[in-house]
C-alpha cells in the first residue's frame, strides 16, 4: 500500500497537492507525504524528432512515446531510408504515419515507409483525391516524374481523437493550402503543415488553395489555441502560436 488511509472508527483521506507539468503540459506524479511517487498511465516521455529534406526543405517529424517505445510519423517528406534506420537503431515501432496534407513534397517516403512497417497512413480526404489524380504539371513543376502513393489511405475529419502510440492526437481541418490540410494537435504541440510558418503563410496558388480561406483557418483553429502552444511547421523552424499573433506579417489584426 502506498499510504495508510484508514484510521481506528474513520476513514481518513489525503488530498493531493497541485500536480506539477513539463513544457508539454504533462503531469509526472503526484506529492505524497514522504516524497514522490510516479502515475504511470500519467507519464509520458515524448519526444520529437525532426527530419528535414535537403530538396523542398519540408519537414518530416517524428513523435516517439519512449515509455512504449512507440511512434507516428506526421508527414513522409524524407527519403524512407532516414526513418527506417532511425525506427531500428531506437528499438522503434512505428504504428501509423500522420499526413498534413497532399502536395508531394510532403510525401515522398511515404509508400516505402509504409509498406516496410506496415504502420497506417491517415489524411482527409479531399487531399487523397488530390494525390489519386495529381496533375502531371504540378509533379513537374517539383521536379518529379511521378509520386507513388499507398493503396490504403484513412480519411480523417474535423474534431477526430486519434489514439496513437498511446498518444491523442486531435484532428483541426484547416484549408487554405490546400483543401484537405489538418493539423494534429498532441498536448502541446501543434503540427500544422503549411498552414503557418515562423513568419510567414503557406502558399495559396496550388490547386484547391485560397489565402482568404487560410487567414480564416488560422483565426479559428489556431490562434484560439493558447498562446504557449508549439507549432512545428511543414517547412522553417518551430515558433509558438503567441509569438505569431503578435509578429506574424500576414496575419496582424486578423
Ligand atoms: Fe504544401
Amino acid at each position: 500500500m502506498l499510504y495508510n488511509s484508514s484510521r481506528k472508527g474513520s476513514v481518513r483521506k489525503r488530498g493531493t497537492t497541485p500536480v506539477p507539468v513539463d513544457a508539454f503540459g504533462f503531469r509526472h506524479g503526484v506529492r505524497w507525504p514522504g516524497g514522490w511517487i510516479k502515475v504511470p498511465e500519467r507519464v509520458r516521455a515524448l519526444q520529437i524528432v525532426t527530419f528535414t529534406d535537403y530538396s523542398f526543405g519540408s519537414n518530416t517529424y517524428l513523435v516517439i512515446n519512449e515509455e512504449e517505445k512507440k511512434a507516428v510519423l506526421v508527414d513522409a517528406g524524407v527519403p524512407a531510408s532516414q526513418v527506417l534506420d532511425f525506427l531500428k537503431k531506437n528499438g522503434l515501432e512505428l504504428e501509423a504515419v500522420l499526413l498534413t496534407h497532399g502536395h508531394p513534397d510532403h510525401l515522398l517516403g511515404l509508400k516505402e515507409i509504409v509498406e516496410a512497417t506496415g504502420a497506417e497512413a491517415y489524411m482527409h480526404p479531399a487531399d487523397i483525391a488530390l494525390i489519386k489524380n495529381i496533375p502531371p504539371l504540378f509533379l513537374r513543376m517539383l521536379g518529379l516524374e511521378s509520386l507513388e502513393i499507398p493503396e490504403e489511405i484513412r480519411e480523417v475529419e474535423e474534431g477526430q481523437l486519434l489514439r496513437l502510440a498511446g498518444l491523442e492526437f486531435r484532428v483541426l481541418h484547416t484549408p487554405g493550402h490546400s483543401e484537405g490540410s489538418v493539423c494534429y494537435l498532441v498536448d502541446g504541440a501543434l503540427f500544422a503543415g503549411d498552414l503557418i510558418f515562423r513568419g510567414s503563410v503557406g502558399r495559396t496558388d496550388f490547386p484547391g488553395g485560397s489565402m482568404r480561406t487560410l487567414v480564416q483557418s488560422v483565426k479559428e483553429k489556431v490562434f484560439t489555441l493558447p498562446g504557449d502552444t508549439r507549432i512545428y511547421p511543414g517547412h522553417l523552424d518551430s515558433t509558438v502560436v503567441g509569438w505569431e499573433k503578435k509578429t506574424n506579417p500576414f496575419l496582424l489584426g486578423i
